[in-house]
């Protein structure tokens, strides 16, 4: 037993492993199940009784050593990631961190102000949280008015004469603006808002605008028809053309919806635009004076013009995608599909 103690030692001071696979072989050479010290340890059941306190001291010293060599090899094994290896070669790559991708919703509210920027339009904010008359009252809905029935409200609290509430456009933030900036004002203003709709494919409880206001002295509806077939241009190409069609908001008069020309078949009709050639983008139309006024504007020597725009929407559009649930689940499937991620 002496010798075979003796030449285990030996080999131990002459082991050399290049890589931590070498160390782990090595490992397992000597303290693996059948390895050479495990095997020593069942031998010295066997030996005689007045010679195991001798073995046995030597036995586990060699067992301690052993442990204490491999522990020293996996730190200076070639592979090894310890702060020594790592600082005797500065060489070495580092970690990489995955920054993730722009959301599709963040990169069209960029794309949007971009443009308007180009226009000579700021960024306004304004709060989630607002009052019956920035959302409603000021925006000429009459408190029963039945053109509160287009966006249906979540209320925050009621039974006051101002109740609180999730505001369900961004007109709300123009309408701040009109009671505080300087004219003349062009604002674009992106932000969260809130309907009380079932969510579906077509529809969901919390979206996205980009609404915007110009005014100034003698706006008309040749400069909002110049201004928002400018930005179509931009925005979905050079050859894009746009068509008006009536509508109604209760806060502009005229009011036109948009649709813009369909860009995946050009007009001929494709599933997308169902067939029509075209596809509706935005709401829009002139600044009705009982809102200019309600804000302290006079409607007699300044008008305006406002539009609005669902970011989603206009997202779907470029992208085609077909359930407006995708951008609210996070799967990270669907969000690396827009633009790259960025390795560091
Ligand atoms: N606020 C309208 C909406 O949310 C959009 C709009 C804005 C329409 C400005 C006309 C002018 O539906």
């Amino acid at each position: 037993m002496k010798e075979e103690i003796e030449k285990v030692l030996n080999d131990l001071d002459s082991l050399k492993c290049e890589s931590l696979k070498e160390v782990e072989e090595a490992r397992i050479k000597f303290l693996g199940k059948k390895g050479e010290i495990t095997k020593l340890f069942e031998e010295f059941r066997t030996i005689a009784p007045e010679m195991k306190k001798e073995f046995g001291k030597q036995l586990n010293d060699l067992k301690q050593k052993t442990q204490a060599k491999i522990e020293e090899l996996k730190g200076t094994a070639s592979d090894s990631v310890s702060d020594k290896t790592a600082l005797n070669d500065l060489t070495m790559p580092g970690y990489h961190y995955t920054l993730g991708s722009r959301h599709p919703v963040s990169i069209v509210r960029q794309e949007i102000a971009d443009i308007f920027r180009k226009f000579g339009y700021d960024i306004a904010e304004g709060p989630e949280i607002e009052d019956d008359y920035h959302v409603f009252e000021a925006l000429n809905f009459p408190p029963d008015h039945p053109a509160r029935d287009m966006q249906d409200t979540f209320f925050v609290s009621t039974g006051h004469k101002d109740p609180i509430l999730l505001r369900t456009h961004t007109s709300c933030v123009q309408v701040r603006c009109m009671e505080t900036m300087p004219l003349p004002i062009r604002v674009i203003c992106p932000g969260r808002v809130f309907r009380n709709e079932a969510i579906s494919a077509r529809a969901h409880c919390i979206f996205h605008q980009c609404e915007g206001l110009y005014i100034d002295e003698h706006v008309t509806f040749a400069d909002l028809r110049q201004s928002i077939l400018l930005f179509v241009r931009e925005m979905f190409g050079p050859n894009t053309q746009i068509r008006m069609r009536p509508s109604y908001f209760p806060f502009t008069e005229p009011s036109s919806e948009v649709d813009v020309s369909c860009n995946i078949c050009h007009g001929k009709g494709c599933n997308v635009c169902k067939g029509t050639g075209w596809l509706e983008i935005l709401g829009c139309g002139m600044v009705d004076p009982n809102v200019l006024e309600a804000s302290g504007i006079d409607s007699k020597k300044y008008s305006g013009f406002a539009f609005g725009m669902g970011l989603e929407r206009i997202a779907m559009l470029k992208w085609q995608v077909n359930d407006l649930r995708h951008y609210f689940e996070n799967d990270m499937r669907f969000l690396k599909e827009f633009g790259t991620s960025v390795e560091v």
